[in-house]
């Protein structure tokens, strides 16, 4: 039989706990970073135009954007200038849609998603 020291038998359950903290407090900051990484994330470029999310909401999220083929203005995409925005999933789901697959050319995953909204809802 192999006789560990002490130390190394508990190892895995300190491990353990270390582990299952680390990844609670470790997620919401995760989702953050990977939105940030989506939302700023080059898209396919189309008539030598390489698509981006700021390329219609802007860099400066806490200022409006313009739509770039309309030349609509687009309120401030930050939650904490932009209250009104978030609140209605069904609008939010059917403009990531949109936009994922005319920036991406594909839809984001229902993960991505979740990432996108929790960068912008925390701006
Ligand atoms: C071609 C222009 C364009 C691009 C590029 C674009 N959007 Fe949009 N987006 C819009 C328009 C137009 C709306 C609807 C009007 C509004 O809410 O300001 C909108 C709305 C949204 C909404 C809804 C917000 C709310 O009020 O609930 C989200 C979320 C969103 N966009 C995310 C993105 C993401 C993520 C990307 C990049 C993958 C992106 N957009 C790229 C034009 C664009």
């Amino acid at each position: 039989m192999i006789c560990l020291p002490h130390s190394l038998r508990y190892a895995p359950l300190l491990l353990g706990l270390l582990w299952s903290n680390g990844t609670l407090a470790a997620e919401p900051a995760a989702n953050l970073l990977a939105g940030q990484q989506l939302w700023s994330q080059p898209g396919i470029t189309k008539n030598q135009l390489q698509r981006r999310c700021a390329t219609c909401h802007g860099t400066n999220l806490t200022q409006p954007g313009q739509h770039i083929l309309t030349g609509k203005p687009l309120a401030p995409m930050a939650a904490s200038v932009s209250p009104d925005r978030y609140q209605d999933m069904e609008k939010v789901t059917l403009w990531l849609n949109r936009n994922c697959q005319w920036t991406f050319g594909q839809l984001c995953t229902p993960q991505q998603q979740a990432q996108l909204l929790a960068y912008l809802k925390s701006l």
